[in-house]
C-alpha cells in the first residue's frame, strides 16, 4: 500500500535525522502510530520518558488518559493517527524550541500530506500554534477555542481543525478530564459515517 510506504520513508528519514540537537539526546526518535488512513490525526507535542524508551506516542500517563478519550466515543488507537511536533524528546521533557520546531516538522507536514485527514485535533499549545498557523488560521488561547471546529480548505480538500487540550492536564485533574472528555463528544459528531464521504 501506497502510504504504508511512504510512512515507511518518513520513519527512516526520522530514525536518520540530525537536523537539530535531539537526536543527540534522544533514544528512540517517536514517528507516529496508527492507521495511514486514519480520517482524525491527532497531534500531540513531543515524545515524553516513556515514548523515548519505547519509540511510541503517548504511552506514559496522559496516554492513558488519551485512551480513555478514545474509548468514550468508540475509538482506538488504530482507528486514528498519532503524532507529534517533535519526534525526540526534549531533555527533562522542557518546552520544544523554536528552531526544533522548525526543523522538525517537515516530518510532521508529510505525515500530514500522506495520510489526508479530515479532521485534525491538536494537543496543547505547541500543537495549536502550529497547526493553526499552517493553515492560517490565527492562534487563539486554548482557553477560548478548545471544542471549537474550524473549518479550512486546503488542496487536498476541506478540513476540520478540532483544538483540544493536552491530555496531561486531565492526569491528576478531574475536573479537565471532563473538559476533554465534552471536546472529545465534538469529534465523534463532526465524523461523518464512512460511506457518505466516499464519491
Ligand atoms: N505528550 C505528548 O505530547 N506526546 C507524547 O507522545 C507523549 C506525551
Ligand atoms: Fe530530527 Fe526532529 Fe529529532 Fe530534531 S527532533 S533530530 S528535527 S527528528
Amino acid at each position: 500500500m501506497r502510504r504504508a510506504e511512504e510512512m515507511e520513508r518518513v520513519a527512516e528519514r526520522v530514525n536518520a535525522c540530525t537536523r537539530c540537537q535531539l537526536w543527540q539526546t534522544r533514544t528512540n526518535p517517536v514517528v507516529g502510530t496508527g492507521s495511514v488512513s486514519a480520517r482524525i490525526l491527532l497531534v500531540g507535542e513531543a515524545p515524553g520518558y516513556y515514548e523515548d524508551l519505547k519509540g511510541e506516542p503517548f504511552v506514559g500517563k496522559a496516554g492513558k488518559v488519551l485512551d480513555e478519550l478514545l474509548e468514550s466515543i468508540g475509538l482506538n488507537r488504530n482507528d486514528v493517527y498519532i503524532a507529534n511536533i517533535l519526534k525526540c524528546r526534549p531533555p527533562g521533557n522542557r518546552n520544544p524550541l523554536t528552531d526544533e520546531i522548525q526543523a522538525c516538522t517537515p516530518y510532521l507536514d508529510a505525515q500530514l500530506e500522506l495520510i489526508q485527514p479530515e479532521i485534525i485535533a491538536t494537543l496543547g499549545n505547541f500543537s495549536l500554534a502550529y497547526i493553526f498557523t499552517k493553515f492560517g488560521l490565527k492562534p487563539e488561547k486554548i482557553s477560548k477555542i478548545h471544542g471549537k471546529v474550524f473549518s479550512v480548505r486546503t488542496i487536498g480538500g476541506f478540513k476540520k481543525i478540532v483544538p483540544l487540550y493536552h491530555p496531561a492536564v486531565a492526569v491528576y485533574n478531574p475536573g479537565m478530564k471532563e473538559v476533554l472528555l465534552e471536546d472529545f463528544k465534538v469529534l465523534a459528531k463532526i465524523l461523518p459515517p464512512r460511506g457518505q464521504i466516499e464519491l
